[in-house]
Order: C-alpha cells, then structure tokens, then sequence
C-alpha cells in the first residue's frame, strides 16, 4: 500500500514533468545542450566494508571530501537548477555524519527535485538509523520522494564474506527492520535492498530472493560491472568478472524475473535488457540519460557526464556551467553512443531515460509481454544492435 502510494506519487510528479520532458527529448536536447536532470553524487570514498566487487572502500580518504561548506558554494548556481533526480551514494553515504544537512542543502539549491535515491551498506546501524530517519522526515516534511536501499548480496555468512565484514548481515538486517518499519509510515519514502550477484554469491541469489520476499521487501539485482568513475574497480574484472557460467546463470535469473514480475516496473526493464546483453555479447540496447542530461560529482569535486566518460574538470577550480557546456566536452559527449555507450551496463536512472523516449519505451513493453508468456522465444525478440 505504502509503496504503491510512493509510485502513485513519483508517476504524478514523472507525469507533470512530461510535456518539458517531450520537449527536451525530441527537440530541445537535439538543438542545443540541456542542463542536467540527474546527478549522481559520491559523496565520500569511505567506507565500511571492503567489498570483493567494488575497489572504493580503497580510495576513501575524508581529506580529499568536499566540505559541505565547498559542496553549498559549488551548487550556489542556476546550473543546478533543472536537476529532478538525485542519487548520493559511495563509499559509504553514511559516514559523514553531515548526511542530513547535505540533504537539506540539496532541497534548498536544487528546485527542481522530485526524488533523491541513497544507497547504504546499513553496516553501522547505530550511526545510520537515525541519520535516515532525520533524511526521511525531512523529506516528508518538504514533499519531496526518498528512496533507500540496504545492499545486501548473501544471507548470513555469505554476506559478511563478500563484505568482508564480521557480523555484517546481523548489523545491516537492523537497518533493514527500522527502514521498512520507518517505510510503512511515511508514504514518500520507498524502502528496499539491493543484491549484486557474481561467482562469490551465485548459489545464494535465489537465498536472497526468498527472504527479501518472505519479508515482503522490495529487491532489486544489480548487473556487476565495472567503471573506475563510480567503482573504482576496473583491474577486478579479470579476477572478479563473469565467465560462461555465471553468464548462464545470470541470463536465466534476469527472464525469470521478468516473467515474475509487472512489465510496467523499472526492473523489468533492466533484466529484460541485461539478459539481451549477455545474449548478444554485451551490445547495450537501453538509453541512457547520462548521454544527454546527466553528471556525475565524486568526492573530491571531480565532474565527469558519466560514469565512464572522462574527467571534465573540477567544481572546486571551475563552474559548473563552465566544464559542462565546454564546446570539447560537447562535442566528446556526442560520440558517447557510438564510442563509450555501445558495451555500457550503467544502470544508473535508465528508467528516467527509458520514460523519456516513448517510442521505443512502447516497443519494449510489447516484446517484454512477449518474453514474459514465452520466454524460449528470448533470442528471437533481441532487438537489432548497430
Ligand atoms: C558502490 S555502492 C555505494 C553505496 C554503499 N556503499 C553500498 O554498498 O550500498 C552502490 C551499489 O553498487 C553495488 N556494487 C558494488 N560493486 C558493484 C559491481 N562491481 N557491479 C555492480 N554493482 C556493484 C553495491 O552492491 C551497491 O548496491
Ligand atoms: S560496494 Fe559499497 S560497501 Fe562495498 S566497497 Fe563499494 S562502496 Fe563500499
Ligand atoms: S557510457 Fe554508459 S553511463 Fe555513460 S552515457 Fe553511455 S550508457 Fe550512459
């Protein structure tokens, strides 16, 4: 119920950005450069875990953090003013302890915003359930839409193997309880997990199906991968990357999903596209918001327009105006989707991306209805790839 109340009013505000955003689509943003709509935020390398998948827990170092005081004064611009969707992740979002008031500065400078994502380990409940909760309320106090996900990639001692955490799935199963207690009343707020699965934890992954839904929590499978902007993890791929077998595996999990699940929910969507790129050797066919309207800020001020674009400059020496707009950075950025796009699994914002293009939206609901009813006919759907 209370979910369904949470996209009831992400669909209203979605629907009432609609005709700009038709706009931005079919004309505007093909004309000229448009502001960013998404952003996504690592707000600090640091971390709590040290994952086997990610190399961020790393590179953490509170020196290099932009102050809130720097990160205020950089977002002090009309720049900022078209971003909608906000996602602040990491490292590990909840170990600045200025959190919240990060959260309330970002309601001030970015008027446009309809949502802000976070994702937590949820490693340090004592730290982090009241830190969310203040996030929480003062989102409801603003009528703005928060979304949380626990990571959670194993139950029990898989978990704290993959995170390198002793007692780790004891610690974030307490984040868990108080966020979905915290989730039944407030109606903005939209609670869940999130599972990344590779060799470590394949045998696991229907583990964690069955208890998100005995709990009734919402979950989402992310598809492993690897970026130095956002993981830092790009040498892992040899040690830690997919072979044959996880590949089979991976494919079947993703349309198994889809025939469980409502074609219309943005994870349909992305499993039915990442069982199409393991089917046809890694040619992405999903948009991507980052191509047109997107930035990405790590901790230390560095900009890039996606997670594997190259740096463009830093907030703390540039405006944003300034390195964003750069005709070099333009021009790099129109070679995206035939260059660095064609083997990309970001998920990050696809749905904002998937609702923006309509037409193509509307072909993929019909073959997801097709591959859903029968899914052996999965390799004769595959759209065609340049
Ligand atoms: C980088 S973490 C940052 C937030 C927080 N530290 C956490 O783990 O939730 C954000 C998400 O990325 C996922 N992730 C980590 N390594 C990944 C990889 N190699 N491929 C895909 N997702 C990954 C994590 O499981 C987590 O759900
Ligand atoms: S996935 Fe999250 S918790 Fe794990 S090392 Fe990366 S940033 Fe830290
Ligand atoms: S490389 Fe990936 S994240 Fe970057 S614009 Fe292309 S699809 Fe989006």
């Amino acid at each position: 119920m209370v979910i369904d109340s949470f996209r009831l009013s992400y669909l209203a505000k979605t629907a009432a950005g609609v005709p700009r955003d038709l706009a931005n689509t079919l004309v505007v943003s093909k004309l000229k450069p448009i502001r960013p709509t998404v952003l996504i935020y690592n707000c600090t390398f640091v971390c709590d875990a040290r994952c086997t998948m990610c190399n961020n827990w790393k590179r953490g170092n509170r020196k290099e953090d932009m102050t809130l005081a720097q990160v205020d004064d950089a977002f002090d611009h009309e720049f900022w003013g078209a971003v909608e969707n906000l996602n602040i992740s990491g490292g590990e979002p909840t170990t600045r302890n200025d959190l919240p008031d990060m959260v309330e500065m970002f309601h001030q400078r970015l008027p446009r915003l309809r949502k802000i994502g976070i994702n937590t380990t949820g490693l340090t409940p004592n730290r982090a359930i009241p830190m969310l909760t203040r996030i929480v309320e003062f989102c409801a106090s603003k009528g703005l839409l928060i979304s949380i996900r626990v990571s959670l990639d194993g139950i029990g001692d898989v978990h704290n193997q993959v995170r390198d955490v002793k007692r780790g799935f004891e610690k974030a199963c307490q984040t868990i309880d108080a966020m979905q207690a915290l989730a039944a009343t407030h109606p903005n707020f939209s609670f869940g997990i999130a599972s990344t699965i590779f060799a470590t934890n394949l045998e696991d992954a229907q583990n964690i199906l069955t208890w998100a839904r005995a709990r009734k929590l919402d979950i989402v499978f992310n598809m492993l991968r690897f970026t130095d902007n956002m993981l830092g993890n790009r040498d892992l791929e040899e040690t830690v990357g997919f072979h044959e077998k996880e590949e089979i595996f991976m494919r079947k999990f993703f349309l198994e999903r889809v025939q469980e699940e409502s074609v219309l929910s943005g994870q349909t969507f992305m499993y039915l596209h990442y069982a199409d790129m393991i089917a046809n050797g890694y040619k992405r066919t999903m948009p991507c918001p980052f191509r047109s309207q997107g930035l990405l800020l790590n901790p230390n001020g560095d900009l890039f327009y996606c997670e594997n674009s190259d740096l463009l400059g830093n907030l703390l020496d540039q405006s944003p105006h300034e390195i964003y707009f750069k005709a070099e950075h333009l021009a790099a950025r129109a070679g995206f989707e035939d260059g660095i796009c064609k083997n990309c699994l970001s998920p990050c914002q696809v749905n904002v991306g998937a609702m923006k293009q309509f037409v193509p939206y509307a072909k993929f609901l019909v073959r997801a209805y097709r591959v859903k009813h029968h899914p052996e006919q999965h390799v004769e759907t595959l759209p065609a790839t340049r």
